[in-house]
């Protein structure tokens, strides 16, 4: 299982606010899971415009708000979207950089291309397929790259069965760290 380092400058907030194990784990899983998104969409469309830099911070970022809502890393909640957002504003981090702390569980049609690649490399690390955000993304893709929707679906739906593999393995991995 492959699973490269987070960033160096998201690394250093980690470990200033004594992000836990298990959190960096999952920021590490879900910033790997971007990073074979961005990489699959760019070898299927290279021409596709988007910020992949966002993304991949977005990932790595998403749940940092759960440092200050340590409840909500094993258990449901929604407070730590817009405490992380507030984190990483305070700590400098650009408000087009911060907000997928808020956005990653609340995507919806509307939402922009990058928003909707963070919440996807969120679901997909565990195996899991959510309906609404891959119609959205197959909308979104196909509008963007002239792409028919049926096609931009097959080459998603391919992605997303590959990286779901590796689910069980991603989740030992995960519940190895501890909270
Ligand atoms: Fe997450």
């Amino acid at each position: 299982m492959k699973i490269r380092p987070l960033p160096g400058p998201v690394n250093e907030l980690l470990n200033q606010v004594g992000a836990s194990p298990r959190l960096v784990a999952h920021l590490a899983l879900t910033h790997e899971l971007a990073l074979c998104i961005v990489q699959r969409l760019a070898e299927q469309w290279p021409g596709l415009e988007y910020d992949r830099q966002a993304v991949l911070f977005g990932a790595a970022t998403h749940d940092i708000g759960k440092t200050c809502c340590p409840e909500e890393l094993t258990g449901p909640g929604k407070r730590h979207e817009r405490v992380g957002e507030e984190l990483l504003l305070r700590a400098g981090f650009r408000p087009e950089d911060a907000r997928f702390a808020r956005t990653h569980g609340q995507c919806c049609r509307e939402s922009p291309l990058e928003d909707l690649l963070v919440a996807l490399a969120d679901t997909a690390w565990k195996g899991k397929r959510d309906n609404a955000l891959e119609d959205a993304l197959v909308e979104r893709i196909s509008r963007a790259s002239g792409e028919e929707p049926w096609r931009v679906y097959l080459v998603l739906d391919d992605l997303i069965m590959a990286l779901g593999h590796e689910a069980d393995a991603r989740l030992d991995w995960q519940r190895q760290h501890p909270v």
